[in-house]
């Protein structure tokens, strides 16, 4: 891997609460010097997941960090080895995990100049930038995400939150962070899986924004390809340009970025968020959205058929599990978060790769064959 220390920045212009996403191998050593930089100063508490905790990568940073104007509360300072860290996964985004790490905050006394440092994916992003909101009325947040997803994606936008046993992501806030930095490095200890789920997201922002960038896309991605840098910085600027033109998604423009997540979050659903990764769901739902826009949007035949050669390039799934209730889809489709204000769903759709939009609504009975057509292989369609 390039030991260059290059590193990019890509500017989201939000007014007052614009900020910086740093892009680069070998970020996160220079962390204090950008933090210095950006006029961001501690204390600092950060906030990680079990599995990232344990990782090399947490522990060169708390290193570097002794003596330079960072301070680690919570990380190094107790028993040398005691830090604001959650379990992995999906199950730690609560309201009872985000108790536990503001009453950890408020036991350090971090005050209300202090900020929280979110290390880890979308899940630790997600959380901490909540705590972060809501901690002293809010305080500054620097998201330092470790998943290529939350690189590409929840780390960039503002939005946070925590999971209710009635659906995802029903609590939240939107709070902007001061400061995002990706070091690709730390994709090295990524598992594949959790990888390929990152490129769904990657492949969504060519098909709904760049053809060019879509056909890259197209032909596989791997951590160690050179132009790693070029792809995230490249998916960063697309999602800072459609949030800074729409912050609080009430425009239509960020709503784009739910392509194939309106099947894609129902068949999260209807599997109980087990037995599919979320960038899994959504490349399943990417694929029967090519179908219905080439159905309902004019997207030619073989750019829908594109989508599902980029989905199997990046190893991701495009056969729904036989044993899946199509039924169960559908009815987890009827309670989509997004729907108009006549409870019907709207759907994004492509009008051509590299160009979406939203607002189309779909006969049930299309998108239920649909759903079921999930279950065919593209080559025998
Ligand atoms: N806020 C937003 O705009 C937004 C957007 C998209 C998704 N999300 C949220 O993001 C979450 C999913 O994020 P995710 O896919 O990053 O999942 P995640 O945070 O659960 O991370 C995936 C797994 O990889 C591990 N991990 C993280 N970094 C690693 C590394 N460098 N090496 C080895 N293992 C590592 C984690 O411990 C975890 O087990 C969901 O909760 C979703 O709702 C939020
Ligand atoms: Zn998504």
């Amino acid at each position: 891997m390039s030991s260059d220390l290059s590193l990019r920045k890509v500017h989201v212009h939000l007014g007052e609460r614009s900020y910086y996403v740093v892009i680069g191998h070998g970020a996160l050593s220079r962390l204090s010097d950008i933090l210095e930089f950006e006029k961001i100063s501690g204390p600092f508490a950060m906030i990680t997941d079990s599995n990232v905790f344990a990782l090399e990568v947490r522990q060169q940073l708390a290193q570097s960090s002794a003596g330079a104007p960072l301070q680690y509360y919570g990380l190094n300072d107790v028993d040398g080895e005691r830090g604001l860290r959650v379990p992995a996964g999906e199950k730690s985004k609560t309201l009872a995990a985000a108790e536990e790490l503001l009453s950890a905050l408020a036991a350090l006394t971090l005050p209300r100049s202090g900020a929280v440092v979110a290390l880890g994916g979308g899940v630790v992003g997600d959380l901490a930038g909540f705590v972060a909101a809501t901690y002293l009325r809010g305080v500054n947040f620097v998201q330092v995400p470790t998943t290529l997803l939350a690189m590409v994606d929840s780390s960039v936008g503002g939005k946070t939150g925590v999971n209710l046993a009635q659906g995802k992501n029903l609590v939240g806030a939107f709070h902007q962070p001061k400061l995002v930095v990706a070091d690709l490095d730390t994709l090295e200890t990524l598992p594949p899986r959790e990888f390929a789920a990152g490129m769904a997201e990657v492949i969504k922002y060519g098909a709904i924004r760049d053809r060019q960038f879509f056909a890259r896309t197209a032909r596989g991605v791997k951590p160690q390809d050179d132009d790693l840098g070029d792809i995230v910085e490249k998916c960063v600027i697309i999602k800072a340009q459609i949030v800074g033109n729409d912050e609080f998604e009430t425009k239509g423009e960020r709503a784009l970025l739910n392509f194939g997540h309106t099947i894609g979050h129902a068949i999260e659903k209807a599997t109980g968020y087990s037995r599919y990764l979320h960038g899994e769901a959504i490349a399943l739902g990417m694929r029967a959205a090519a179908w219905l826009s080439r159905d309902q949007a004019g997207l030619a035949q073989e750019d829908a058929r594109e989508i599902e050669v980029a989905l199997i390039a990046n190893q991701l799934p495009v056969l729904l599990d036989a044993t899946v209730d199509s039924q169960s889809i559908l009815a987890a489709l009827g309670n989509d978060k997004k729907v108009g204000a006549d409870g019907e769903s709207r759907w994004v759709l492509l009008t051509e790769l590299g160009a979406a939009e939203g607002g189309y609504r779909i006969p049930p009975e299309r998108v239920a064959r649909a759903v079921e057509q999930l279950k065919i292989h593209p080559d025998d369609l």
